[in-house]
């Protein structure tokens, strides 16, 4: 089955079990800012699995596109996608485990027709201090199916998470219990995670078996079915959604008891054609096709590129879909680093020239006839995308015109330098670029572009040492450090949360950094992760940190940020991340010292990290964050 034949089939199966067929939601909420995009089939559906009554009754299916931008640096693998349809059929207090294990049994070994030897399940092992039952029902269930199929199931309990579930599969198991790491779920993940008033409950997961893939010790000295090392492929998740949490941290029980079932619809659909890797399926294949036949090469040649190309353009064109344009805020920011990154990537396939207006249409060419909406729209939606590409493509002719004014006749490391640190471009651009003029490249370009790279750190530390006065106990390179990183999380809380969020105070030691702001409401922990997941990526992005003086009003005009009653004279000066002209990540009036580049924040493997949330005062919220 393709995986359009897949979703049709799912609707139509549960459809004829009474289900109404609700349409997807928008990827950009509607009624819930606590997010930037729809994650998961669940989430436009949470207020009804807490007891509200649905309009359409108590039993509905749907497949809802999902968009996780923080999956981003896991694209290129085999399995990793960024947009994905998530299949769902919901039960709003009607049936529950022994209407909904079987059901999706059906749906997989007869409907689809997966092999049910190859299948493998997973229950809650239960959770005694929060007084949780093992969830026993459905392993009896999982072994009444197996059994019809001639498949005589064992159980095990595989462990727990602090023992690396290192306990293997022994032979005939295929039922396993696990903690609740793995069988839990709520949207902030584990019962201790859980923000007060959140709803959650254990679930059932059903996962493939590619036997054609050897287990990789890597992950662990034993292979189990939620091994990442790729021979399991977890295909479906029931979710038996019936606890909430209370304020002193334990749990009711919901009103009603609900099944809330998601299932990746691309993984099914590369478990019906037996390949482990996703991008082989009917939905993904035409568009690396594509790309092989616009850039001569083969998917084998370069296969990461290519995943990255058709994952992102196939993300942002549902972005465009949704109604998003490329920007620099919120959901418009992440629908440009997508179509950007695509780009960038597509130069190691040597397509440096317009490509999306080919591509884009293959990937609506695989929708058209199953979403109207997108139908409706097909135009303009690929005029978004394409318009995009001749911007971008803009800044980078720049870079490349510079480097004609530049290069001479050998590209040196300092002039690979100088385009990379004035004009944003990247150095393995600049060498494209020699090779492609057949210009000479200095073979010592490296160690000379690295010198200059750390001479224009340090000097920049000189310069800037004693200047700055608020905020920083001292001036070590780790406090600088700390200081660079408040920029960029002061402009992260600010695409989560909002244009409302003002700096209310700053305070920086060399053992973590401290930042009061504006918010009237504590971070979700999913907001949490946004904003760590978008300063880690300015620190990836390694733009360069540089100020100039300019008139106040200038600078506010500009977009620079400034702190909650600062006082500020007739000019000021202004640090930015990027290029103040161009593109740039953040703007904001400070007396500095700072970084170099934004890249120093991740040396020796570092990541920014939230460690603590907490109130401040009325309307003022406090975080705590490190680079560990
Ligand atoms: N909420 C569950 C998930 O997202 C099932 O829908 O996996």
């Amino acid at each position: 089955m393709t995986a359009n034949e897949i979703r049709s089939a799912y609707l139509k199966f549960f459809a004829d079990r009474g289900h109404a067929v609700i349409p997807r939601a928008n990827l950009v909420p509607k009624e819930d800012a606590t997010t930037l995009f729809t994650g998961s089939g669940m989430q436009p559906l949470v207020p009804y699995l807490m007891g509200q009554e649905h309009p359409q009754g108590t039993r509905l299916v749907d497949s809802q596109t999902c968009f996780r931008a923080e999956d981003i640096d896991e694209v290129g693998d085999n399995r990793h996608t960024t947009l994905f349809e998530m299949l769902g059929n919901w039960s709003l207090g009607d049936y529950f485990k022994a209407e909904q294990l079987p059901w999706f049994w059906e749906f997989l070994t007869g409907t689809v027709g997966l092999d049910p030897e190859r299948l493998y399940v997973t229950a809650f092992i239960g959770d005694k201090k929060n007084d949780i039952p093992k969830d026993t029902d459905s392993a009896d269930i999982w072994e009444g199916l197996f059994k019809d199929k001639g498949i005589d199931a064992k159980v095990a309990e595989i462990g727990s998470e602090e023992d690396g579930y290192d306990r293997g599969i022994k032979p005939g198991e295929r039922i396993f219990f696990y903690d609740a790491s793995k069988n839990w779920w709520s949207r902030a993940g584990k019962p201790e995670n859980m923000p007060i008033g959140e709803i959650g409950g254990p679930d059932s997961e059903v996962f493939y078996e590619f036997t054609h893939i050897e287990h990789d010790t890597k992950w662990g000295k034993h292979c189990h079915p939620n091994c990442d090392c790729g021979r399991f492929l977890e295909i479906g998740n029931s979710v038996f959604m019936q606890f909430i949490k209370r304020d002193d941290g334990g749990f009711d029980p919901l009103p009603k008891k609900n099944v809330d079932f998601g299932a990746g619809l691309e993984r099914i659909a590369a478990a019906a054609i037996g390949d482990a890797d996703m991008f082989k399926i009917s939905l993904l294949w035409p568009i690396i096709r594509k790309l092989e036949e616009l850039s001569g090469f083969t998917y084998d040649q370069n296969p990461v590129a290519m995943r990255v190309i058709a994952d992102h353009l196939r993300a942002a064109t549902w972005l465009a879909v949704d109604g998003v344009v490329p920007s620099n805020t919120a959901q418009g920011y992440v629908m440009r680093r997508f179509i950007r990154r695509a780009i960038r990537q597509a130069l190691a396939l040597d397509l440096n020239e317009d490509f999306l207006e080919l591509v884009v249409p293959v990937i609506s060419e695989l929708y058209r006839s199953d979403f109207p909406e997108l139908e409706a729209r097909e135009t303009e939606i690929i005029n978004v995308l394409v318009q995009e590409e001749k911007q971008f493509r803009r800044t980078l002719e720049r870079g490349v015109k510079e480097f004609n004014k530049l290069a001479g006749a050998k590209l040196t490391g300092e002039t690979i330098f100088l385009l990379f640190d004035t004009y944003g471009f990247p150095p393995e651009l600049s060498l494209e670029e020699a090779h492609e003029k057949k210009v000479e490249i200095d073979q010592d370009w490296r160690t000379d572009f690295d010198k200059l790279l750390t001479e224009q750190k340090d000097r920049s530390r000189t310069a800037t040492v004693g200047q700055f006065k608020g905020g920083l106990a001292d001036h070590s390179d780790i406090s600088i450090k700390y200081h660079t990183a408040t920029h960029l999380g002061y402009k992260a809380l600010r695409m989560v949360l909002g244009d409302h969020v003002i700096q209310r105070g700053s305070n920086i030691t060399p053992e973590r950094l401290r930042f009061d702001f504006s918010h009237p409401e504590k971070m979700t922990p999913e907001q949490i992760k946004q904003v760590e997941d978008i300063v880690n990526e300015y620190i990836d992005q390694d733009w360069p940190m540089g100020f100039r003086e300019v008139p106040t009003e200038q600078a506010f005009k500009e977009g620079a940020l400034g702190a909650f009653g600062d006082k500020y004279g007739e000019t000021v000066k202004v640090y930015t991340a990027g290029d103040p002209d161009g593109e740039w990540v953040s703007k904001e009036i400070c007396g500095g010292p700072h970084v170099a580049h934004t890249g120093a924040l991740g040396e020796g493997g570092k990541r920014y990290k939230i460690k603590k949330e907490e109130a401040s005062s009325a309307g003022v919220r406090r975080i705590k964050a490190v680079l560990e």
